[in-house]
């Protein structure tokens, strides 16, 4: 595990295109084709902005990636709380991705099952890998409670060992949302949590400080093998650390 600190929330945006351009481009040097997976919330916003406009946007090939996302809200994809809307809005819309390499995740379907089961499908059809399908590059936020995805603390999907995308009922939000599992989650070659900002301080630090409760802090769950794990927070969610090295 490696420890990032950006200087600001601005800084921590710039690092996190170079990152893309650099993890992106690696993957097509070696395999010809990326997939990424993007993570929602509001964190990525001002990144996947970044990211529409020069110089990274001619520094990514396009017409080589794929496009999916860790977890979804259970909204369609025009509601405001859509992270697909906000990838699309921020990042997508102006960029040249063929529309058939963008797989949105279908999480207001009302049989939340079967569209979970059909987004595993497709990500077994389109990402390569020797049995669990390995993404180049998975882009996580935290919540202030520890979540990552849609893992959240003391959810049923946390003990999901077999299948890679579920519906995950959380009590909190009294909604039912879909989110990739551990076992994917943890395949990928390259896995980058985002933390901006004061709020963060505290569960920043116990996560990646504090004892081993994965049902208390899901966030601590994520340990690719052997894939890497960079945690890219800036001054403000770094605050509380205390034992962590950074570079
Ligand atoms: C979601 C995200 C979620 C998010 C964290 C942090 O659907 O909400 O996938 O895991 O990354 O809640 O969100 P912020 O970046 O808004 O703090």
């Amino acid at each position: 595990m490696q420890l990032i600190m950006a200087q600001d929330y601005d800084d921590l945006c710039h690092r996190a295109a170079d990152h893309f351009v650099t993890t992106v481009g690696e993957a097509i040097a070696r395999a010809g084709r990326a997939s990424v997976a993007l993570s929602g919330g509001s964190t990525p916003r001002a990144l996947y902005r970044l990211l529409a406009q020069a110089p990274y946007r001619e520094r990514v090939d396009w017409s080589k990636l794929r496009v999916f996302w860790g977890d979804e809200r259970p909204v369609r994809p025009d509601h405001e709380d859509s992270n697909y809307r906000m990838a699309r809005e921020a990042l997508l819309a102006h960029v040249p991705i063929p529309e058939d390499q963008v797989f949105r995740m279908e999480a207001e379907d009302p049989l939340p099952e079967v569209a979970a089961q059909r987004y595993e499908t497709i990500v077994g059809k389109e990402v390569a890998g020797s049995g669990i399908p390995r993404f180049d590059l998975i882009h996580l936020g935290m919540g202030d409670d520890g979540h990552t995805a849609s893992l959240f603390p003391h959810s049923p999907a946390l003990e999901e060992s077999g299948r890679l995308v579920v519906p995950n009922p959380v009590a909190k939000l009294g909604a039912i949302r879909t989110t990739f599992t551990y076992p994917l989650l943890n395949a990928a070659r390259n896995v980058l949590f985002l933390v901006s900002g004061p709020g963060k301080a505290e569960v920043l630090r116990a996560v990646l400080e504090g004892p081993r409760d994965v049902h208390t802090y899901p966030s601590q769950g994520i340990r690719p093998e052997p894939g890497s794990l960079i945690w890219l927070v800036d001054r403000a969610a770094a605050a509380r650390l205390e034992q962590t090295a950074r570079t």
